[in-house]
This record gives structure tokens, sequence and C-alpha cells, in this order.
């Protein structure tokens, strides 16, 4: 008996070595962590469950008959991130580049198929040549299988791809479909074809890093929600990242002690606003004064950064924000900042994270550039995907909130549940002497009137109190007391229920 316990210690310790010492050392030379090290940073201590461990390729052409290595160039299982399970697989680049096989693709879909039956999240570490070569139909067929599970799991359960070597070919695609990327910075990089394929094609010569790293992918394509240092700092991000998400769609996001008081007021918002309109402020500072602790966790903020996105808690339980920024193009609204802020909305919809929205916004950002671009398709993403939201919203106007953009921006009128304005609000068709220009044409080359008739506007809308008549918003607050009133807003929201009407899906504009 001892002799058989032996041997499949020895029979495991072998598998774990994956590629062998030599391919572990040069991963290390690189600065990145082996496939089992990352789960080890990842997932709580001792947590990890593995499955498939002994699972090898059945390839029989170039020779691969021969080389057969336990595991088939992936890590999978289950295990905890502060107790609560998560389902992984990590690619083992010492193991044929980390590249998809026929068997490597069942190993990633058998976790998958676990995750959505017992509803726990999917973070997959990708560190992968793409399709194994070797294999060519039968590795197609893995990826797409893996493909589809990730629209079959996607609104079910929360799924995370971390991006931590090269993802060339088939292997963007799966990343692409979830619900978060993150990459590591020098060491990762995304492309459908690489820096060769383009010089062939096109004739253009591009690094890599260029071409698909994380500067790329976080600045201008937001593949990626955001980037780290090295592999420890990005896995440590990634558990960070978890414990504002719920398990599925089922389960209520996960309420966290909190040491901050709900009724914690700040007198420093009561003089965050300028007297200048004209003039900008860092709504990024409202966000953190309101916030448990402090504590923002802010998605792709190096792409849009006219639109702040990401996750805080109040009283301990997480909430989605989308907070225009002055400081970036007077935080008007543009394609860009529009589909990165309805690509959260549509999240925390999809798993019932309540949603603040801060309003400072001189509306969409004109030109031919937005124009062609198509920014009427585009800013009806962010319209639509609020419009449909049927999570608990609660919007504060902080500044401005003119013509389109008010609408648009959790207004009550597509359904935000609780509004209310700061005493510098304000809420008007557009700025008062734009305004003011086109309802009295005939004085606008008299500088002096139309002076007057702007300050004549700006003295009857640049306040809340007309949208306050109305009841568009429901009451004036005191700067320094948003995050109690929020706070409480929500505790009153969290009976919330809306039936959606039947469909087979909606038709957002894509
Ligand atoms: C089989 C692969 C492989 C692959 C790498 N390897 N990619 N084996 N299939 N796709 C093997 C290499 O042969 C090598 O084995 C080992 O992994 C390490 O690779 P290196 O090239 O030595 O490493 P490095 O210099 O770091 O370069 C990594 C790389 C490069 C950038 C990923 O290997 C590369 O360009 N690979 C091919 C990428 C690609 O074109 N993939 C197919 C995409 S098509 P040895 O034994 O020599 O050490 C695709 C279609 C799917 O994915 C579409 C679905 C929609």
């Amino acid at each position: 008996m001892s002799s058989i316990l032996e041997q499949l210690e020895a029979k495991r310790n072998e598998a774990r070595l994956g590629g062998g010492q030599g391919r572990i050392d040069a991963q290390h030379e690189k600065g990145k962590l082996t496939a089992r090290e990352r789960l080890d940073v990842l997932l709580d201590e001792g947590s990890f469950e593995e499955y498939d461990l002994y699972k090898t390729h059945r390839c029989t052409d170039f020779g691969m008959q021969d080389q057969q290595i336990a595991g088939d160039g992936v890590v999978t299982g289950w295990g905890t991130i502060h107790g609560r399970p998560v389902y992984v697989f990590s690619q083992d680049f010492t193991v044929f580049g980390g590249s998809l096989s026929e068997t490597h693709a069942e190993k990633i879909c058998k976790i998958m198929d676990l995750a959505v039956q017992n509803g726990a999240p999917v973070i997959g570490l990708n560190d992968s040549g793409g399709a194994r070569i070797q294999e060519g139909v039968a590795s197609l067929g893995g990826y797409a299988e893996v493909f589809w599970r990730n629209a079959q799991a996607s609104g079910v359960v929360p799924q995370i791809s971390v991006i931590m070597g090269p993802c060339a070919g088939g292997a963007v695609y799966s990343p692409a479909m979830t619900d978060f990327v993150y990459m590591v910075k020098d060491t990762s990089y995304m492309f459908v074809t690489g820096p060769d394929v383009v010089k062939t094609v096109t004739n253009e010569v591009v690094t890599a890093e260029e071409l698909g790293g994380s500067s790329t992918h976080t600045k201008k394509s937001s593949v990626a929600d955001a980037a780290f240092d090295d592999d420890i700092e990005t896995l440590l991000e990634t558990r960070r990242l978890f414990d504002f998400l719920p398990l599925s769609m089922h389960e209520k996001p996960p309420v966290l002690p909190t040491t901050d008081l709900p009724d914690r007021i700040e007198p420093a918002l009561d003089t965050l606003i300028p007297d200048d309109p004209a003039q900008p402020y860092d709504m990024r500072e409202v966000i953190t004064k309101i916030a448990d602790e402090g504590d923002f966790c802010e998605l792709q903020k190096d792409h849009a950064g006219n639109i702040l996105v990401g996750f805080i808690r109040l009283n301990g339980a997480p909430v989605g924000i989308i907070a225009n920024q002055p400081m970036v193009l007077a935080g008007c609204l543009d394609i860009d900042s529009s589909k990165k802020a309805a690509r959260l909305v549509r999240f925390c919809n999809a798993f019932d994270i309540p949603i603040l929205t801060l309003v400072d916004v001189p509306g969409f950002l004109p030109g031919t550039a937005q124009e062609y671009g198509g920014i009427i398709k585009h800013g009806a993403k962010l319209l639509f995907a609020y419009a449909q939201a049927t999570v608990p919203m609660v919007t504060v106007i902080t500044r401005k909130a003119y013509g389109g953009a008010y609408d648009v921006m959790a207004s009550k009128h597509i359904r935000s549940d609780v509004n209310y304005a700061w005493p510098t609000a304000e809420i008007a068709v557009m700025g008062a002497k734009g305004a003011s220009e086109i309802i009295y044409r005939k004085e606008r080359d008299d500088p002096d009137k139309i002076a007057a008739r702007a300050q004549e506007y700006e003295d009857r809308f640049a306040n809340p109190f007309i949208a306050a008549q109305r009841g568009f918003v429901d009451e004036v607050i005191m700067p320094r007391s948003t995050r109690a009133r929020v706070i409480r807003a929500f505790e009153m929201l969290k009976t919330k229920k809306v039936a959606a009407p039947l469909r087979r899906n909606d038709n957002i504009p894509l």
C-alpha cells in the first residue's frame, strides 16, 4: 500500500513540473511566475482543488505521440478567494507554449460548466501561443467550445481574464467575451495576428508591445480594463476586483464589514465646485469622499478619461460608479466615454449591483470626427443601457446637466430611482451663452445685449430648482451630506423589483 501512495506522490510531482525545470527557469527569467505559482497567489492558501492533472493530448501528427506531458498545458480546478469559491484555469507556457489543444480546451470547458452549474465566477490566467498548430481543426473546435461557453456564461456568472504572457490568435477571443480583462505590463500581449503576419500582409513594421501590449490595450483599444507592474500585483488586484462581485446572477454582491460611518459628513464637498463654471475640478475626489474608506476600484482609467467608472462600497455593499470627469474634455460625452460607461452599466445590471451616477456634463462632444465615428449609435449605447437597467439607481447632479446628455446620464425620465442635485447644479438645454445666441439670434452681434440675455437665461435655468419643481430632481442636497443621502437612498431601494418585458433578446445598438 505505502508504495502505491509513494508512486502517486511521485506521479503528481512529475506532472506538476509541466514542461520541466529548464522551461520553468526560462519563465522565471522573463519575470513571469509559472501557472501553479500564479494560482498560489490568486487563491486562498491551500484552497486549490485540481482536476485533470493527468490529462494528455490525443494528437498523433508531427511526432506528437512521443510528446505527452501530463496536464497538457493548463492547470484547472477551483479554490477560494477570501473564502468564496471561484473556478480557475491557468495556462502553462512551459508546455507547448500554453497552446490550446482539443484536450486543453476540454479541461477549460469542464470547469466552466461546473462554474455555471454551481454558480461561481471563472477566472482564466492566460499565457498561450494560441491554437495548437499540430492539431489543426481539432484545436479550432476546442477554442469554439470555450467561446460558446463564454457567451452562455455571460450574465450568469462573472468571468475575469488575466493576460499574463503572449495571447495570440484564438487566445484573445475568449478574454474579449469575458467581463473584465487585466494585463501585466511589459510581459503580456494580445493580438489577433502577431507582428510578423502584420508585416507580411500590410507591410507595417510594429513591435509586439506597440501592437498588443498593455499600454495599447488600456489606452487605445480599451480591450483591457487595467494593467499592473508584475504578476503578483496583477493577481492581488484580481482578488480585489473579485471581492466586489457576486458569485452569480442569483446571489447578492458581498457586503463587507466597515468602520466608516454611513452618515459621515464631508464638509470639503461644500467648496469643491469652483465659482467659475468653466473651471474644472476633480470628480475622483467626490467619489473617494463618498466611498467607504475612500476606496475606489477604478476600471479603464487610461481610456476615455472624461468619464470615470468602477466600483466602490457604500456601508459595506458594492456599488457601480459612473461619473463625468470635468478635468478631461470638460466631462463631455463622446464615443469612447459612452461605450466605456455603457459596458459597466450592463455589467452592474446583469449582476444586481446598484449604480450611482455623478453628473457634470456639458453635452455631447460636437464635430465631424464624432459624427463620422457614429456618436449617434455609440451614445445610444449608454442611453439604452441605462434605460434598460432595473437595478437600484441613484443620481447626483453636481454641476452641469445639459441637453441630451442630461437625459442620458441616469435621469429620472429613463428610470433612475432617486435623483439628487447639489445647489450648484445647472440643468438646462445648453449653456447660457449658446442658448442666448440661438434664441436672440438678431442680437448676436451686440456683445452687451447677448451678455445680458445670457445672464437672464443663467438666472432662470442655472440652478436645480426648475427640475425640482417638476419632480425630476427629488431633493436639492447639501454636498457635505452626499454620502449619507446616497446610502439611505440605496437602503430604501434594497427591495426594488421591476419586471422586465418578455423578449428573446434586446437589440442594443452595437
Ligand atoms: C504549438 C507552440 C505554439 C502553438 C508556441 N508553441 N506557440 N506550439 N502551437 N500555437 C511552442 C513553440 O514551438 C515552442 O516550443 C514553445 O511553445 C515556446 O515558444 P517560443 O516561440 O519559443 O516562445 P516565445 O519566443 O516566447 O514566443 C511566444 C509566441 C510564439 C509569441 C507565442 O511562440 C508564437 O508566435 N507562436 C505562434 C502564435 C500563433 O500564430 N498561434 C496560432 C494562432 S492561430 P519548443 O519546443 O520549440 O520550445 C489561432 C487560430 C484560432 O489561434 C482561431 C480561433 C478563432
